[in-house]
């Protein structure tokens, strides 16, 4: 298991510059799938979408095949969550609607390394209520990611996350957190969205995070669907997902999935 305990893994500059070349290409499906988010498209097309552009590119799949737990395989090459959803939600038969919110996140390797980053998408008009929680979860990872410099301390990032959120009366998921993130999609240290400042190993140049708080516009508590992978919310509100791939940088946070127009 992953814990606060474990050494961070500092990357070298090539190892770098594969997670920098495997997050783009997250960053630039992510950007594909989430112009295609109109009413009526099955889940299942954006999985078929992004399978298209991972073969085009010649990158390979984080997530398809990935069991850890004992977990069933998981399934697709993304995972979307809708509305009361949390995360790791699997592609289906299910057609998005006018008003949903979609939680789309998505990771690919080059080379053995790689990048992770979410976004949840407005389908059309929504109440303002679901708008607030994604305007707000959203401004909750840039607040995170504000701490991520050589010198602060792991914990920073979830006490920035969970300052944000919850004045507005929304609440941090615990039961899933950010993660390292390397030769491995899920790399020690466990970086939870919530805690408070100044706890646990100080950042360092070379060290990269995927940063992805799960913001519930109720309370956290979440319940697993009976196919062992969908997490929702225990009270049935909505909830918004937001997930970059951090480098420290000598000079501050490098978001190596952010590219123009991207979140
Ligand atoms: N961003 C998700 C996470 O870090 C990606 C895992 S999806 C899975 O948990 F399907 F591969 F599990
Ligand atoms: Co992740």
């Amino acid at each position: 298991m992953l814990s606060y305990g474990q050494r961070i893994p500092i990357k070298t500059r090539s190892e770098i510059d594969k997670m920098r070349e495997a997050a783009r290409h997250v960053a630039e499906v992510l950007l594909i799938l989430r112009d295609r988010a109109e009413p009526g498209m099955p889940t299942s097309e954006f999985d078929r979408v992004a399978q298209k552009e991972i073969s085009q590119r010649g990158v390979k799949s984080s997530f398809k095949g990935y069991n850890p737990y004992g977990l069933p395989k998981y399934p697709a090459v993304i995972c979307i969550s809708i509305n009361n959803e949390i995360v790791h939600g699997i592609p289906g038969d299910r057609r998005i609607e006018e008003g949903d919110l979609i939680s789309i996140d998505f990771g690919v390797s080059v080379d053995g390394y790689h990048g992770d980053s979410a976004v949840t998408v407005i389908v059309g008009e929504v109440e303002e209520e679901k708008r607030r929680l994604v305007e707000k979860t959203h401004e909750s990872l840039d607040k995170g990611i504000e701490t991520m410099r050589p010198g602060k301390r792991l914990s920073d990032i979830g006490h920035a996350v969970q300052s944000h959120v919850e004045p507005e009366g929304f609440s941090v998921v615990r039961d899933f957190a950010g993660h390292g993130i390397g030769s491995e999609m899920h790399e020690p240290p466990w970086v939870p969205n919530y805690g408070s400042k100044g706890r646990g190993p100080r950042l360092q140049p070379g060290m990269v995070f995927a940063i992805e708080p799960m913001v519930n516009a109720g309370r956290a508590d979440i319940e697993i669907l009976d196919d062992e992978w969908t997490a929702v919310t225990a009270d049935g509100s909505c909830s918004a997902h937001f997930e970059h791939t951090i480098l420290i940088g000598e000079a501050g946070p490098d978001v190596l999935t952010r590219i123009e127009g991207s979140h």
